[in-house]
């Protein structure tokens, strides 16, 4: 068994869309670990994403990451980082396929509806930041 992290991003917390979500991954056979509607802290979200802190659209994607309350969820089941990226897509809207996450539920970057842990570090540090 595996855990992942995922955040459901504040356009899917405000067009409603969080149990739809939710669903995909219940349907899909992987369990709600723990789970959590939280507004994040700036510095939570800029620790979280500190390995694009040079890249052009970090700024915008803290102020969107903070723009509203976000879900926190953390899935388990058998190789679920794979299997949860996978029903995510790619991570720009344009790029990803129908019946994926992003192809289906957004449409721009950074606004791309999900967030899932990358490898198993990732998860674990994740789940420890917001959850720990
Ligand atoms: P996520 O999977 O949470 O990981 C990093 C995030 O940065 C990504 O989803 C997008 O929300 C955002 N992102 C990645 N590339 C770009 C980009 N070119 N422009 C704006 N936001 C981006």
């Amino acid at each position: 068994m595996e855990q992942t992290l995922v955040i459901l991003k504040p356009e899917i917390v405000a067009r409603g869309l969080i149990g739809r979500i939710l669903q995909r991954f219940e349907d899909k056979g992987l369990r709600i670990k723990d789970l959590v509607l939280k507004q994040l802290e700036r510095e939570t979200v800029e620790a979280h994403y500190a390995h694009h802190a040079s890249k052009p659209f970090f700024q915008g994607l803290v102020d969107y990451m903070t723009s509203g309350p976000v879900v926190l969820a953390v899935l388990e089941g058998p190789q679920a980082i794979t299997v949860v990226r996978n029903m995510c897509g790619h991570t720009n809207p344009v790029e990803a396929l129908p019946g994926t996450i992003r192809g289906d539920f957004s449409v721009e970057l950074p606004a791309n509806a999900i967030h899932a842990s990358d490898s198993p570090e990732a998860a674990q540090a994740e789940i420890q930041r917001f959850f720990g």
